[in-house]
């Protein structure tokens, strides 16, 4: 296993690339500036549906400093992807520019380019558009669908065992549209060197981008090189590429000099997705002990005219919860919007906004407390795909949770709970996400100045990936972390995973740790080979390399060569080695059985009834997500998300103008969501089992479950305050103002 007296692995490990972010070190794509360079800025659709019926850019065009305006009539070809790499783009990509109809306000119509960013935006103005309007749907609500209604998973019959329940929950819950608000915003800088393309770019998976943006443009894919060093996250919105990418390597390509495009916050909020609006009418069957005997969850979610976007509500519903009669349903709703996009932890967290406010619902029916009615139906096995769980303990979240909350000291009454002139609620809900590893390699090499290099084309969104590299490298060889170099970032390094689903860790630490192992098999090999080698001659069974040094099995390390005298003496600058990731589909250890993480939820909120302000003052969440690489990351992750979840419950919500379809709350000063002031006291706890499942370290990825359950327990809580159900996201004032709790 280690060969380090001491591993790193499981050790709050500041991050590698800290210094770099905090003094401006850091190249984010928007960074990079060129010779040479043009800048792009789009024009958008001001109408929600219609088609282009002329198109003006003289005036632009004469204006100071343009250097090109692009649209339908003059781009050029841009390439769909096929059917069969549906999952590798979006369909805006695909429709770019492609024809005059205008499907959502703030659609692309033009870009305009010019020598600075400010003519450019000039100019982008100066553009004249007329449209042929024709009707829009808005609509917000999703209850006007009569389509077909998808079957997802079933099981057993819901129907009969639903009638007969003697206790049941029949309610409907919405979640809203909300966007995603990275810090940093999407951006694309496209530089071409003849017929070879390199593209800066806000990128969750730069090998993807790649292949998407080779089929767009008509290249060879070895023409394109995608580059994202570092990303001021993304939240799932920079998945995929988008048409911007596009439109910045036409004009660079068109222009042979390098294009910028930077998307600004308020094109942001109508071109690079958003999370669908749900709404799921969730019925629970249960007896008058608890035990569930029926499930049934039919969700819709909107998406726009062109994306069959499926925002998978039944991701957890089928496998939390031992039920023997189950049915899951779904149907797309479309509107005159952008395309929605995945966005953390995609369908489950919604999905479970509505199955674990129902689950709280039904324990408030049948006087159980809500903890107890989670354990009643922890589920032995996976009932929908009859497989064994490869680690779950789901129920010790709850046990472990509910001691370091007070859970025991709840009281059941509705504002029965006070402190300090405060009325407290208290609520609780379960969280779960899937796992998997995804493929990937990672090259591992000894350099003769003593460093160690590791390379993959995965990418760290600022959750710390890079660190992790390294605390394997360093876990593997012992060499210091200041004498690693980790390098992502670049579709031309061996592929890497995106950075999404949580998938990053679990899949990237088995290809590390091998390729490490290889690396090091070699040096010994070369340790034995080497004429002058203080080991030449010796079997290679025999040797041992600890804390970067080759020594006799048996002897103490500091009795041992470094490394860099071996390549020295074999006259190398460096020795390399690969290793690689067997994705979860392949691996016979994680092929049988069901992987997933899980989690419970703890808020309490205070509420003041006679100034009607709810604050959340307090979570205490505990993440079962197999072994903790770095708990200082890890912990990071989940408490950011936990704050992302007092948005999703009290502040997040685009708001679009039902006349024109523009958002109206599309800026950082309108849109509200969680900062510091909203933040409650977290506290965050890991299980810390590793899954066997997940090779050798047995990390599952904590990106996105810290976000699951808080919604449902924060409106449990609320519940619990005030009196006041609220199965709409977010809670508002109005919905508090009906409380019949009038004191504290
Ligand atoms: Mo995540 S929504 O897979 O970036």
């Amino acid at each position: 296993m280690s060969t380090t007296p001491a591993s790193i692995i499981g050790v709050a490990t500041p991050r590698i690339d800290g210094p770099l972010k905090t003094t401006g070190a850091a190249e984010y794509a928007a960074d990079f500036h060129f010779e040479n360079m043009a800048h792009a800025v789009p024009v958008i659709a001001s109408i929600p549906s219609g088609r282009i019926r002329s198109l003006d850019t003289a005036a632009a065009e004469k204006m100071p400093g343009v250097l090109l305006v692009l649209h339908h009539g003059n781009v050029g070809p841009l390439y769909r992807t096929a059917p069969g790499d549906e999952n590798a783009t979006n369909s805006e990509v695909r429709s770019a520019f492609e024809d005059e109809v205008v499907r959502h306000w703030g659609q692309y119509v033009a870009v305009v380019i010019a020598e600075s960013l400010e003519q450019a935006t000039a100019a982008a103005a100066a553009v004249r558009v007329e449209y042929e309007p024709q009707p829009a749907n808005l609509r917000v609500g999703l209850d006007d669908y009569s389509g077909k209604r998808k079957t997802g998973s079933e099981r057993g019959d819901f129907d009969g065992a639903f009638a007969d329940a003697p206790v049941k929950v029949d309610a409907t819950y919405i979640t809203p549209i909300e966007t995603h608000n990275p810090i940093e915003l999407h951006a694309s800088v496209a530089v071409w060197d003849g017929d070879h393309v390199t593209l800066y770019e806000t990128s969750q998976g730069v090998v993807n981008h790649r292949v998407v943006m080779a089929q767009v443009l008509g290249l060879p894919v070895e023409n394109v090189r995608v580059i994202t060093r570092f990303l001021g996250s993304g939240f799932g919105g920079k998945l995929f590429p988008w048409p911007h990418t596009a439109m910045a390597a036409v004009a660079a390509r068109k222009l042979n000099r390098p294009v910028k495009l930077s998307v600004n916050r308020r094109m942001m909020f109508s071109n690079v997705g958003y999370r669908p609006r749900t709404e799921q009418r969730i019925r629970l069957g249960a007896t008058k002990e608890g035990k569930l005997l029926a499930l049934r969850q039919d969700y819709l979610n909107v998406t726009s005219q062109l994306d069959d976007f499926d925002e998978n509500c039944g991701e957890a519903t089928p496998y939390l919860y031992s039920v023997a009669n189950l049915e899951v349903t779904s149907g797309l709703v479309r509107r005159n919007l952008g395309a929605p996009m995945y966005m953390r932890g995609p369908g489950a967290v919604p999905g479970l906004f509505g199955l674990e406010a129902a689950m709280n619902e039904l324990a408030d029916e049948l006087k159980i407390d809500p903890l107890q009615l989670r354990i009643l139906n922890d589920a032995a096995k996976d009932e929908d795909k009859n497989l064994p769980f490869s680690s779950r303990h789901f129920r010790e979240c709850f046990e472990v949770g509910g001691k370091k909350f007070g859970w025991e000291r709840r009281t059941a009454g509705i504002g029965s709970m006070r402190r300090e002139g405060k009325i407290l609620g208290w609520g609780l809900a379960g969280a779960s996400w899937v796992a998997l590893t995804l493929p990937c390699t990672a090259t591992v090499e000894f350099h003769a100045n003593g460093r160690v290099s590791v390379r993959s084309g995965t990418q760290d969104i600022g959750t710390g990936t890079y660190t992790i590299f390294a605390q394997v490298i360093h876990d593997k060889t012992g060499v210091p972390l200041d004498r690693i170099d980790v390098i992502l970032g670049d579709s031309a390094l061996p592929d890497g995973p995106m950075s999404g689903g949580s998938m990053v860790t679990g899949s990237v630490l088995n290809a590390i740790s091998a390729g490490a192992t290889n690396a090091t098999k070699r040096l010994l090999g070369l340790a034995a080979a080497t004429e002058g080698s203080p080991f030449h001659g010796s079997e290679v069974s025999s040797l041992g390399f600890t804390s970067g040094c080759v020594h006799k099995k048996g002897q103490a390390a500091a009795s041992g060569t470094p490394f860099v005298e071996i390549l020295n003496r074999a006259r190398l600058k460096s020795l390399r080695a690969e290793g690689k990731t067997q994705p979860t589909w392949e691996d016979p250890k994680a092929k049988g059985v069901s992987l997933h993480s899980y989690g419970a939820q703890f808020v309490e909120v205070e509420w003041e009834p006679d100034i009607a302000r709810l604050r959340v003052s307090r979570v205490v969440t505990v993440i079962d997500a197999g072994r903790i690489i770095n708990p200082k990351a890890a912990a990071n992750q989940i408490a950011g998300a936990v704050v992302m979840g007092v948005g999703m419950g009290l502040l997040e919500e685009t708001v679009y103008d039902q006349r024109t379809g523009q958002p109206i709350n599309g800026s950082m000063a309108d849109y509200l969501m969680a900062t510091c002031a909203d933040t409650p006291n977290i506290d965050v706890t890991f299980l810390d089992y590793p899954d066997p499942a997940m090779g050798e370290y047995g990390a599952r990825g904590v990106g996105e479950i810290g976000l699951a359950g808080v919604a449902p327990a924060i409106t449990a809580a609320v519940y619990h305050a005030t009196g006041i159900r609220v199965r709409e996201l977010p809670v508002r004032i109005e919905h508090l103002l009906q409380s019949k709790i009038v004191e504290a």
